[in-house]
């Protein structure tokens, strides 16, 4: 039964732990207690040092993984498995060699057996969304990175998914190119108004994209703190509310940083 009092929250997690039991027998404590309130079509930034669990709560809401405990619903419901209601964008360029760009993009709806008249539509509009006009008929090896990725993008929503997760999606790309990209998705965000849960490492990709920052802790995490980004759009590295906000999510980034550098030597 859906409890109509939280159906405001398109995600949300209460208390969520994940252990893993590793091949030696130990017991990685990745996630602790995160408790967290997604708003619909809000955009979530998920930041923090390298091993904390963000992949994994990221998996856990894609519904790869189970909580050990706690709970992790969608629009109310326990979210028990993977679902077309979220699509997923990897740091790996994750793309059928074999099949040109519209081929890739319209793959889902091939799935999904949509009309061919219906898939052509969805699929022009999807690649002017991601900018990939012009290249349609193109293999995978001929794109570079960041188009790869306008790619996986552009797949993704063909399912028109509710949420979005991304795992470093930009984590492969030149400076350059991720600008770009950091750009073209923020109007990606405001055409779609769709829910993103996106992780990175770079503090500045938070801040270009995200409503939201959530900082995770180290091992075994919890959201350490909450940054509301309200940087005017748009917005620009160079100003000083962006500016003053990097430092801060720096400072407090490095400390667990230094932590699990410690940790991984143990
Ligand atoms: N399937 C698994 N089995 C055992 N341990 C795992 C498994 N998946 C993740 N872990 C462990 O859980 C912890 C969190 O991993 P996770 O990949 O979520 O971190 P992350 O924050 O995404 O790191 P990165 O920024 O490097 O991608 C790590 O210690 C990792 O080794
Ligand atoms: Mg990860």
């Amino acid at each position: 039964m859906k409890d109509m009092t939280e159906l405001q929250f398109k995600v949300q997690a209460k208390g969520v732990k994940k252990h893993f039991h590793s091949q030696d027998g130990r017991v990685v404590h990745a996630i602790d207690n995160v408790t967290l309130d997604v708003g619909e079509g809000e955009f979530v930034a998920l930041l923090g040092p390298s091993g904390c669990g963000k992949s994994t709560f990221l998996f856990m809401v894609a519904g790869f993984e189970q909580p050990s405990a706690g709970t992790l619903t969608l629009d109310g419901e326990e979210i028990r498995e993977p679902g077309p209601n979220r699509g997923i964008v990897f740091q790996e360029y994750v793309l059928f060699p074999w099949r040109t760009v519209k081929k890739n993009i319209e793959f889902g709806l091939e799935i999904k057996k949509i009309s061919k008249a219906e898939r052509d539509e969805k699929c022009r509009d999807l690649i002017h969304l991601v900018g990939l006009a012009g290249f349609e008929d193109a293999y995978p090896h001929t794109l570079s990175g960041g188009m790869k990725q306008r790619v996986s993008i552009a797949r993704a929503l063909a399912y028109d998914p509710d949420v979005l997760l991304m795992d470093e999606p930009f984590g492969a790309l030149d400076a350059q190119t991720r600008r770009r990209m950091i750009a073209d998705l923020v109007k990606v965000h405001e055409a779609t108004k769709k829910t993103f849960l996106f992780v990175t490492h770079s503090v500045d990709e938070a801040i270009g994209l995200a409503d939201r920052i959530c900082l995770f802790s180290a091992r075994p995490s919890i959201i350490k703190q909450e940054y509301k980004v309200s940087v005017p759009r748009p917005r620009n590295v160079t100003s000083d509310e962006f500016v003053q906000l990097e430092r801060e999510i720096l400072e407090s980034l490095d400390v667990e940083v230094e932590k699990m550098m410690h940790l991984d030597r143990k």
